[in-house]
């Protein structure tokens, strides 16, 4: 099925290069003439609260109520930061959008600025994105000098600036505590919540953190409104677009703009073009290297927030990685708890410690060394990391290993009694996407 495309639009249009006057002759900039004119902030708020977007950098919190925390002193300095470090391995939505459309971006951001009174916002971009971070300066300096940026934006009364941070590469940058110590010029550690960045963030002012697809969106809804955004999508809880990166086994990977709730299906077989080699399904990752692994049984399951959550996994940062029934599921959960171990950030020590416990194990399995125990041991070792730690990253290390050993135990099993694997050995090749 076809869909009408949204964040996706420009970039569809032949011709549409990404700059200034291009977003412009689409309607590009409306959005912030409108709400300036239309909107006080906190009716921007309340709009964008009842739009009911929630956030696509991973845990889907609403947009509007977090930006709602914020103290309300306007004599507060305040920030917003845009999270574009997109680290999770087999996401690469937030790639596109920077370097095909910077401008739907920072039209999102000064809405977002808009909205909680910050003056000054900062992009953190990925280290390794040196194209994106190039294409950003571009466009920010487009958008200063014609007066989108900057002080009294479009002759009103309000000041916005936004600067570009780039990040040096470490997935933990991505979380967004650790990311602000990084902007602050430290090094990269998640700091302990409460207090949540909403009231000591940035330089310790309170904060807003979103995450690039999350702000892109909102120069859409402020144009065409609440009730076309709730119609659209999943509603009540999961309304809107979703741009899924499908990658792994299938004939057309890439980046999908879909109504989210759309089946796994659908998304595999009709958008991305149907698994390589017309070979069955084993294991889909529905939501980024964290989720949960899941079976060919969930095909049927909705990509919403809610549905995915029900079956197990998440739907994260919308990175989907499909996997064909030669994959050997050991390697796969190997091959991404090596990207955990080598990405612990080493701060809190079950994750610090436990991570290369697990690789040891998960390596002495893989190469016949394995003993029955260890299977339980794994277990073990993950429940003592999991909600053990300062941030979410120690959940997320466990969910290949915990799902694998759910719905695979026996390829586990197999590889300790035979010492070899009893499919290929592809997973490991597979999922070589993120950092290494
Ligand atoms: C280890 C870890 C890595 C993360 N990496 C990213 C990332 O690369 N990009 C992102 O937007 N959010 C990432 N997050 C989620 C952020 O902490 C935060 O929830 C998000 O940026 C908030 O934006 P949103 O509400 O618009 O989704 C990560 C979280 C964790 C725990």
């Amino acid at each position: 099925m076809k869909y009408e495309k949204v964040l996706h639009k420009n970039l569809e249009t032949p011709g549409y290069t990404g700059s200034l006057a291009d977003y412009e002759r689409q309607g590009g900039y409306q959005a912030i003439r409108k709400a300036l004119k239309e909107y006080a902030p906190t009716q921007l708020i309340d709009l964008v609260k009842r739009s009911g977007l929630r956030g696509r950098g991973g845990a889907g919190f609403p947009a509007g109520t977090k930006w709602d925390f914020l103290p309300k002193d306007p004599a507060l300095t305040r920030y917003l930061c845009c999270n574009a470090d997109e680290s999770e391995p087999g996401t690469f939505k937030d790639r596109e959008l920077i370097e095909r459309d910077p401008h739907q971006l920072i039209e999102g951001m000064i809405l977002a600025a808009y909205a909680i009174g910050a003056k000054v916002a900062y992009i953190y971009i990925r280290g390794e994105f040196v194209y994106g971070a190039q294409v950003l300066e571009r466009a920010l300096a487009e958008a200063n000098r014609a007066g989108y940026l900057g002080k009294k934006i479009l002759k009103s009364g309000t000041d916005i600036e936004i600067y570009l941070h780039r990040g040096a590469g470490a997935y933990i940058c991505g979380e967004e505590t650790a990311l602000l110590e990084s902007i602050e010029g430290k090094r990269g550690l998640p700091r302990n919540k409460p207090p949540f960045p909403a009231i000591h963030g940035l330089y310790g002012k309170p904060t807003v953190i979103n995450n690039v697809e999350t702000l892109s969106n909102l120069p859409h809804i402020v144009n065409r409104g609440v009730e076309w955004f709730t119609s659209i999508g999943s509603p009540p809880k999961s309304p809107g677009m979703r741009i899924f990166s499908v990658s792994g086994h299938v004939n057309r990977p890439g980046n999908y703009e879909v109504p989210m709730g759309i089946t796994l299906r659908e998304l595999i077989h009709e958008q991305a073009g149907g698994v390589l080699g017309n070979k069955k399904i084993k294991a889909i990752i529905p939501g980024g290297a964290s989720a949960a692994f899941l079976t060919e049984s969930s095909l049927d399951v909705k990509m919403d927030f809610e549905s995915i959550a029900q079956v197990g996994s998440m739907l994260g940062s919308g990175g989907v990685t499909v996997m064909d029934e030669d994959t050997c599921m050991v390697s796969a959960a190997l091959n991404l708890m090596e990207f955990f171990a080598h990405e612990t950030c080493g701060k809190c020590s079950p994750c610090r410690e436990g991570s290369s416990w697990l690789v040891q194990m998960m390596r002495r399995i893989e190469h016949g060394h394995g003993r029955m125990e260890d299977l339980d041991q794994l277990v073990r070792i993950c429940n003592n990391i999991g909600g053990k730690t300062v941030c979410a990253f120690g959940d997320a290390e466990i969910a290949p290993i915990l799902s694998t050993l759910k719905h695979w135990r026996s390829e586990y099993e197999y590889h300790i009694k035979e010492k070899k694997c009893l499919v290929g050995n592809r997973g490991g090749q597979l999922l070589t996407i993120g950092k290494h």
